[in-house]
């Protein structure tokens, strides 16, 4: 088991990769405890929970809004649960997101952890300490950062992962490795079988390589003033190909990064055969998949990433492997080169 620690302004969360799931009973305080779900996760682990209440929602990225967490509110409060209460999530990333939000709201904010149990939430989404809900077709748009007392990933709970989960897990995995960690890039590269047979030795080193780096991040940079745009390598495309052809989120990053990669490559930053490598790899774990966004709307899908970020649009090169630059770019660029991707191919 390898413990890592993040320390923020105020909070300190404590991630433990290859833990025994189970012994979170011992992580928890006596009272007020109340766990937050989802179905699928319920019926497969649900007969080994701690006696307390369990609220689960619906699978799925419908349940990331903001009636949910209104209607698990009113939950809470149902079982008297008051300032000194727990909410424990045991989940993927949209359980921990729901989880943290309402724990951070909750008469004014009340303790959390999370029992991790997707690879994308391992490797990304449960460290970090933002969650948050969707409005309408709007991404995480109402959201907060609050850091879980501790966080849980058992590599274990993989094994029951549906394969397309799995797969899209792997390319927020592979993401971590090209931007801050080329030895990573190179485990995945030699581990190819292994990884594909859930083999539990690998799986906790690259969890545990991926957190590390992700709370080094994270621990320069909570607010994402930064460093921490970094981990958005990727998503500027991988969210305009996420919302056209609705996706899973890991499938999109990666025809993102494929896409920012060669963007990387035509700007000078990565070699040819780093450019190679990456697209490579992402093709080996058959992560990319066609898309074909018409002209008219990928300039809107861009332009909608971009409200978010105000003025200009911040992209994300890759600087061979293992390292990440940050650049301005205009909305000219991105479409003009993804044109010429898609109609090369
Ligand atoms: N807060 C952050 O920093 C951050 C970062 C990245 C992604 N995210 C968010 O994470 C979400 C995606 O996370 P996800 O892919 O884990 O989605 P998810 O939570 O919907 O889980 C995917 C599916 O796997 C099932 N599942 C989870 N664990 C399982 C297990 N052990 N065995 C069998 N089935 C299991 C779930 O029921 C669900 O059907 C998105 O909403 C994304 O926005 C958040």
């Amino acid at each position: 088991m390898e413990k890592i620690l993040i320390n923020t302004s105020g909070s300190r969360s404590e991630i433990l990769v290859g833990e025994n799931w189970e012994s979170v009973i011992e992580l928890l305080p006596e009272n007020g405890v109340v766990i937050v779900t989802d179905e699928n996760v319920r019926r497969l682990y649900g007969d080994k929970f701690p006696d307390v209440p369990v609220l689960a929602v619906s699978p799925g990225e419908q349940s990331k809004k903001l009636e949910v967490i209104g209607h698990l509110a009113e939950m809470l409060l149902a079982n008297d649960i008051d300032r000194s209460g727990f909410i424990l999530a045991v989940g993927g990333g949209v359980v921990c997101d729901i989880a943290g939000f309402l724990a951070s709201i909750y008469m004014r904010g009340i303790r959390c952890g999370y029992v991790s149990s997707s690879l994308l939430s391992q490797v990304d989404a449960s460290t970090g300490g933002k969650n948050g809900v969707n409005l309408g077709g709007n991404k995480n748009m109402l959201g907060n950062f609050k850091q879980p007392e501790f966080v849980i990933c058992d590599t274990s709970m993989l094994r029951t992962l549906p394969e397309q989960e799995y797969l899209s897990g792997l390319a927020e995995l592979i993401k971590t490795a090209v931007i801050g960690d080329k030895d990573l890039f190179d485990l995945i590269d030699r581990n190819y079988r292994k990884i594909m047979e859930r083999d539990q030795e690998i799986l906790i080193v690259l969890v545990a390589r991926s957190v590390n780096f992700k709370a080094s991040v994270v621990s320069e940079d909570e607010r994402e003033a930064g460093l921490r745009r970094i981990l958005n390598f990727g998503h500027t495309y991988g969210h305009a190909i996420e919302m056209q052809k609705s996706v899973k989120h890991g499938f999109a990053v990666a025809s993102g990064m494929e896409l920012a990669t060669i963007f990387s490559y035509e700007r000078g930053f990565i070699s040819i055969e780093d450019k190679e490598r990456i697209i490579n790899l992402l093709g080996r774990f058959g992560l990319l998949e066609k898309h074909d966004i018409p002209d008219d709307q990928i300039r809107q899908l861009i332009l909608h990433d971009k409200k978010k970020s105000g003025k200009d649009i911040r992209f994300v090169f890759t600087e061979g492997i293992g390292k990440a630059v940050v650049e301005k770019v205009t909305v000219d660029e991105l479409t003009d080169l993804y044109k010429r991707f898609r109609d090369k191919n």
